[in-house]
Order: structure tokens, then C-alpha cells, then sequence
């Protein structure tokens, strides 16, 4: 075997798995199956795999949804398909985590700290959400990908998968990548960053970034970082 196939067949230990319980289960795993999230599957570092709610659906039509109690528009997934899928997915480790609007806002630091976690079950709701039964007795962790709606939460779920992922040991390329960007370090969003051409269409790339001195281009992209943040997220500077 030559050194390169050697290092291509590397065995990873899996450090995390990801089940997600869906309607949908092409919607979650599409946005996961290209790139460095496919590479991360390949090499072991994470397995995931989605499930269909309808599989739980004990009644001839598997139906998963049924009309408000107390009335109103919309559909809620009911309780009997959730609670049946989940029970049967967790282990003893797993974090379950509801994905829905009405949830906790996610952020880098909660990706942290979900990248710590060896098995996350993401259940996603549809329609008005999920029967309120199965947040008080098997939902650990709501949560929200920021204040607006989207048509469901498999999009929502392959969002923070790919946020957990990329933060694995060996899922980037050059570990040091996900330390360096926004969020990680302070509360600033990272300085404007150029490439070559030095120079196209008559726009210049800034001098201080051409000029080799170190200091001198530290001290411009903190400058420029703290602008803008208070440009585009003053929030985090408050
Ligand atoms: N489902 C619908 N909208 C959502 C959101 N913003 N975050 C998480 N799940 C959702």
C-alpha cells in the first residue's frame, strides 16, 4: 500500500453520532452528504443517520399529525409516532434536542458544547410543532436556529450538525481554522480578508496586508474587526 492510500484508510474513532428523526429524512442528510461532512463520515469521525417518523406510525394511514386541541389553524405532529421513534433511537447518553422556533437561540458556544456530546437525537417538527407531551417527558434541549420560520426543522437540524461537525478533531483540514474564525475567540466578527490579485479592476488590496510586518497587519485587522462588528453586529459589542 503506498503512503498516501495509508493515509486515506486512517481509522478514526467515532466521536459522535447524530440520529435525526424527521418527515423528511433527503432534507437533513442532503446539506451533509457533500464535502467536509461527507469526508468526517468517511473517515469514521461522526455517523449519522436520519429516520422516517412515518416508520412509527402504528395506524393503517402512518399518520403523524393530527388537528390543535382548543382549536386553531395548523396541524401538530402527535405524540404516540414521537414518543414510540424516540424511545426506540435514545441510549442511555443520548441529548435529545427538539428543534423548533420556540427554542433556545443557537450560537458557537452551544455548538461547543454539543460537539462534546457522543450521541444527539434532533427531532424535528413540522407544521405548528410537536404535541407539547413529548417536550416535558423526553425533550432535553429546544432549540432554534435563529427569529424566523422555516418550513421544517430537518433544515434546521442539518444547520447545527454541520456547525457541531466541523468543530470534531480532524473534520477540518487544519485544526487551527475553527479556532481562528468569529465567535471563537471574542465577541468580534473577523477583519475583511483579501487573496490575489494585489490589484483588480483598479481595487487594491490594503498595503499593510502586502507589507510583511506582522504587527502592523495584527493591529489593522483589529481595527478593522471592532468596525465591522459595530457595522453589521453592534449586539456584540454591548
Ligand atoms: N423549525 C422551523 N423554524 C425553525 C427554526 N427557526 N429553528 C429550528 N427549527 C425550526
Amino acid at each position: 500500500m503506498s503512503k498516501c492510500e495509508n493515509e486515506a484508510t486512517v481509522a478514526h474513532l467515532t466521536l459522535i453520532k447524530i440520529d435525526i428523526l424527521t418527515l423528511f429524512p433527503e432534507i437533513a442528510l442532503a446539506p451533509l452528504s457533500e464535502s467536509i461532512i461527507k469526508r468526517a463520515q468517511v473517515a469514521g469521525i461522526v455517523e449519522i443517520q436520519a429516520h422516517k417518523l412515518r416508520d412509527w406510525a402504528t395506524d393503517k394511514h402512518h399518520k403523524t399529525d393530527d388537528t390543535l386541541c382548543g382549536g386553531g389553524p395548523g396541524m401538530l405532529l402527535k405524540p404516540e409516532p414521537l414518543f414510540a421513534a424516540i424511545e426506540a433511537l435514545r441510549g442511555p447518553d443520548t441529548l435529545v434536542v427538539l428543534m423548533t422556533p420556540q427554542g433556545k437561540v443557537f450560537k458557537q458556544a452551544i455548538a461547543r458544547e454539543l460537539s462534546q456530546q457522543s450521541h444527539l437525537l434532533f427531532v424535528c417538527g413540522h407544521y405548528e410543532g410537536v404535541d407539547h407531551r413529548v417536550i416535558e417527558q423526553l425533550v432535553d434541549l429546544e432549540l432554534s436556529i435563529g427569529d424566523y420560520v422555516l418550513t421544517n426543522g430537518a433544515i434546521a437540524a442539518a444547520v447545527v450538525s454541520d456547525a457541531i461537525i466541523r468543530l470534531l478533531p480532524g473534520a477540518l483540514g487544519d485544526d487551527q481554522s475553527s479556532v481562528e474564525e468569529s465567535f471563537s475567540q471574542q465577541n468580534l466578527l473577523e477583519a475583511p480578508a483579501y487573496t490575489k490579485p494585489a490589484e483588480f479592476r483598479g481595487l487594491a488590496v490594503p498595503d499593510v496586508l502586502l507589507s510583511g510586518n506582522h504587527k502592523n497587519i495584527a493591529a489593522w485587522q483589529k481595527e478593522q474587526a471592532v468596525a465591522r462588528t459595530r457595522k453589521n453586529r453592534p449586539d456584540l459589542l454591548e
